[in-house]
């Protein structure tokens, strides 16, 4: 079986290598290739994969290139995780939208969009490249704004299933308090990629015993504090939303603070600088504690089972990915991509069905779902008034003059990202 990461010279890499060495019999990888431009992280990076590998005793073959071409040829699975403009882009997608009193992130608001306009061109020529070397090949796409991103690959014909480690964390986190395995809890997990809410959580399978109410009442105020959302809020809901509600919940307190506090970019970028010297240590064989302090736990975790399904090599007949809705959630055009539990297996991601969403979730769904559908519209044929529209639909922007200084910020710090600008 061969594997390609692309952008396999991220930081966050170890995660994933060390979750391949350790599911290895969930996955058993040959031949996993490294590709990334930026040759010198992807050195660094890849020495450490091979001693990850060598010390845990994984007989795969690590591979590190900057060809693309090569790299995904002969490919089962594909795992994107690139950054396009790297941090530096992030830094901005998180910086210009504060000056309008707007949040400044990278996968929602002002800045996800800039982000999908960076990345959707991008990602569809890899997939394209990916579907010439081999047609069959399977495109796990982690690469944000995810949901956006993996509707532009499934319109186009791929053969994609979107990820996220929301879920998962949620899962695990869940996991520990109830005293459970991870893979006795199954969450009724539904919405968009970083809009999602856990409705349920239930023990042994979709069918199994809710014990969200008993959950909440026992652990509320740890569920609560982790979130930076008061307690009595997850009382009245009845739900766990997702950190990235915190955006639409709590808006004014983010903004206020994303204006005070260092930006995340930055606090990654000296994490990274620190990672990339570790990783130079040619004495380090395993992934350092400095990554936990990144957003990525559990995503090894998460790709693996996810590319043993769909490789026909075992991984949960049940996961939380984003695919087309397909009638899922009724309110929605049936190719928006949604993020829900899914039967996965070697013809894809099939969502479970969903009980009929509080109104209170589905508006805000259906109205970031608009919002996704006209990003794609600026990405894919670009133009300053498709910018715009998307901009003056999404729910955390909505006035002309915000969405008129915005569109005229994202154009100005994406120039060289944007082909049509
Ligand atoms: C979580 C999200 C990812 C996001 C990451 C950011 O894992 O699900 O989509 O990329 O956090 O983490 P970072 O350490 O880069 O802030
Ligand atoms: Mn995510």
């Amino acid at each position: 079986m061969k594997l390609t990461v692309v952008g396999g010279g991220s930081t966050y890499t170890p995660e994933l290598i060390d979750g391949f060495a350790r599911l290895r019999d969930t996955l058993p990888v040959e031949e996993l290739v490294l590709v990334d431009p930026a040759t010198d992280r992807l050195e660094l990076v890849g020495g450490l994969a091979r001693r990850i590998f060598a010390h845990q005793g994984h007989p795969g073959r690590i591979v590190t290139t900057s060809d693309l071409e090569a790299a995904v040829d002969g490919a089962d699975a594909v795992l994107l995780q690139l950054r396009v403009g790297g941090q530096a882009a992030r830094l901005q997608d998180e910086t210009w939208p504060l000056e309008c009193g707007c949040v400044g992130q990278e996968t929602t608001g002002a800045g996800g969009l800039a982000k999908a306009l960076r990345t959707v061109p991008v990602v569809l020529d890899i997939a394209d490249r990916v579907r010439r070397a081999n047609p069959n090949a399977w495109i796990i796409d982690f690469t944000n704004p995810v949901g956006i991103v993996t509707r532009a690959l499934l319109q186009a014909g791929h053969r994609a299933v979107g990820l996220c480690n929301v879920a998962i964390g949620f899962q695990r986190k869940f996991a520990a308090m109830l005293d459970v395995a991870p893979a006795d809890i199954h969450l009724d997990h539904v919405g968009l990629n970083h809009l999602t809410w856990e409705t349920g959580v239930r023990l042994d399978g979709p069918e199994g015993r809710n014990v969200l109410p008993d959950l909440l009442a026992a652990h509320g105020d740890t569920i609560a504090g982790d979130l930076h959302l008061p307690r009595p809020l997850l009382d009245r809901l009845g739900v766990v939303p997702s950190y990235y509600l915190r955006y639409y919940y709590a808006h004014d307190q983010v903004v206020d603070e994303l204006r005070t506090k260092p930006s995340r970019a930055a606090e990654v970028s000296a994490m990274e600088k620190q990672l990339l010297e570790m990783y130079g240590d040619p004495s380090l064989h395993e992934k350092p504690a400095l990554l936990a302090k990144r957003g990525g736990a559990y995503y090894s975790e998460a790709a693996v089972d996810l590319a043993a399904a769909l490789l026909g090599g075992g991984g949960s007949p049940y996961q939380v990915v984003n695919t087309h809705n397909k009638g899922t959630l009724p309110f929605l055009p049936d190719d928006a991509v949604i993020e829900v539990q899914a039967a996965v297996g070697p013809k894809g991601a099939s969502p479970l069905p969903v009980a009929p969403l509080d109104p209170l979730y589905a508006g805000l769904v259906a109205a970031v779902t608009t919002y996704e559908d006209l990003a794609l519209e600026a990405a894919l044929r670009g133009g300053r008034e498709r910018v715009f529209r998307a901009l003056l639909s999404h729910p955390l922007v909505g006035q002309y003059a915000y969405a008129e200084t915005l569109t005229d910020q994202l154009i100005a710090h994406n120039r060289e990202h944007l082909a049509w600008a």
